[in-house]
C-alpha cells in the first residue's frame, strides 16, 4: 500500500513537472482562437456562474491556485465545492480538443483576467 502511495506521489510529482511545463508553454496567443471557438458561450457571458473573461474579481482566487491547477480543472472538469451553479465540463464538453489546446485557452483566459 505504502509502495502504491509512494509510486502515486512519484507519478504526481513527475506529472506536476510535465504540467508545469505544459502550462508554462500554455500559449495565450494560440489560445485565443481555441477560446473564441470553444469557451465564449459561457466565459464571455458568465452563464451559470462561469467566471467571465476579464473579470478580475472572479478570477483572482482561481488564478491564485496557479495556471497548472486551472489547466487540470479545465481538462478534467471542475465544480467549486458547495456551488449551486454549473460545473466546468471536462474539456468544455469537447473531447477532441487536445490538452495543449486547453492549456493555451486557459493561458489566454488567465492573461486576459488579471
Ligand atoms: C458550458 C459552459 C462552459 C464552457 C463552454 C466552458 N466553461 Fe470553463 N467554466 C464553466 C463554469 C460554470 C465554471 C465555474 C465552475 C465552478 O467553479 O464551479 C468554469 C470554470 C473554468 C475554469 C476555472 C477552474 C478553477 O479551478 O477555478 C477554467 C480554467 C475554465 N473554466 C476554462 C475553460 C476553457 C479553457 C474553456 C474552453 C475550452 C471553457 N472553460 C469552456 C463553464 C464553461
Amino acid at each position: 500500500m505504502s509502495r502504491f502511495i509512494s509510486t502515486a506521489i512519484c507519478a504526481l510529482f513527475v506529472c506536476s513537472i510535465c504540467s508545469t511545463e505544459a502550462s508554462a508553454a500554455g500559449n495565450a496567443t494560440k489560445g485565443k482562437a481555441v477560446y473564441d471557438a470553444n469557451c465564449t458561450a459561457c466565459h464571455a457571458t458568465g452563464i451559470g456562474g462561469s467566471p467571465k473573461l476579464g473579470d478580475k474579481v472572479a478570477w483572482a482566487p482561481r488564478i491564485k491556485q496557479g495556471e497548472a491547477v486551472l489547466t487540470t480543472h479545465a481538462i478534467k472538469g471542475f465544480k467549486t465545492p458547495g456551488s449551486t451553479g454549473m460545473a466546468m465540463m471536462p474539456k468544455a464538453g469537447k473531447p477532441t480538443l487536445s490538452d495543449a489546446d486547453i492549456a493555451n485557452a486557459t493561458a489566454y483566459i488567465v492573461k486576459s483576467s488579471k
